[in-house]
């Protein structure tokens, strides 16, 4: 019997490097990086009735409703098939979400091996979010001091224009860290009681981060 692929959830505040690591991972594994942040900027970014909702949250740091970005996971995993692994990042994010997960993976022939939680303080992620920069085009994240581009504004890999986040200014910022806290942080616990957690520490090198989260899931 064919075993099932293993889905992944990377975890943490925001600018804890999810999305830094997630490409790692999905390099060294055959995984579809399912970001629900990357899904809602693009909406937003092509104008969809989805997308203009989806700015009023985010523009100023809270989350998109549940019944939302729970459609959307829906949605694209039904578009993935149960063939492939996924990689959850920025999902879930309410207790909500997480219960909805889990009805989806139990299911629907997926299985969820790793919950990986990394681990970085408020004063990193300020520094960490001011100075991050995206490409329009394939997403690649760079930081001005601790990642930049060869050439200033133009992404390495695609030649795409890099850009900086409507909610990497400061004031938005906070209130991010704010929700995190309120509402994400408690998800933790669902996944600790599951089993599934394992916490890395987010202040070190991106290159260490990942050997520590490859250590964990392999
Ligand atoms: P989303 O895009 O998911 O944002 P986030 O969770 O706030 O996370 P970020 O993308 O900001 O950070 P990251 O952890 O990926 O860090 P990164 O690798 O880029 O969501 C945006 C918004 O969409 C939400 O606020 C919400 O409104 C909405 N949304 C999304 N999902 C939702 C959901 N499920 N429910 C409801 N609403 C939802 O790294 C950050 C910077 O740090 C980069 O510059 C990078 O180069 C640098 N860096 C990374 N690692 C390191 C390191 N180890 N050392 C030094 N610098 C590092």
């Amino acid at each position: 019997m064919k075993s099932k692929p293993n889905d992944i959830i990377i975890f943490g505040p925001p600018g804890a490097g999810k999305g830094t690591q997630s490409e790692l991972i999905t390099r060294e594994f055959d995984l579809f990086h399912l970001s629900t942040g990357d899904i809602l900027r693009e909406a937003i970014a092509k104008g969809t009735e989805t997308g203009k909702l989806a700015k009023q949250y985010t523009d100023s740091g809270r989350l998109v409703p549940d019944d939302v970005v729970v459609r959307i996971v829906e949605e694209k995993i039904k578009e993935i098939g149960d063939e492939r692994g996924v990689l959850f990042d920025g999902f879930p994010r309410t207790l909500a979400q997480a219960q909805a997960l889990d009805e989806v993976i139990e299911g629907g022939g997926r299985n969820l091996k790793w919950v990986i939680s990394i681990v970085v303080d408020d004063e990193d992620i300020i520094k960490r979010l001011e100075g991050r920069r995206m490409c329009r085009q394939c997403n690649r994240i760079y930081h001005i001091i601790a990642n930049p581009p060869k050439t200033e504004g133009i992404c390495d890999v695609c030649g795409g224009e890099l850009y900086q986040r409507n909610d990497d200014r400061r004031e938005v910022i906070q209130e991010r860290l704010k929700t995190y806290y309120a509402q994400t942080q408690p998800v933790l616990d669902h996944y600790r009681k599951k089993e599934l957690l394992k916490e890395v520490d987010g202040a070190k090198h991106p290159k260490e981060v990942g050997s520590q989260i490859l250590a964990n899931i392999t």
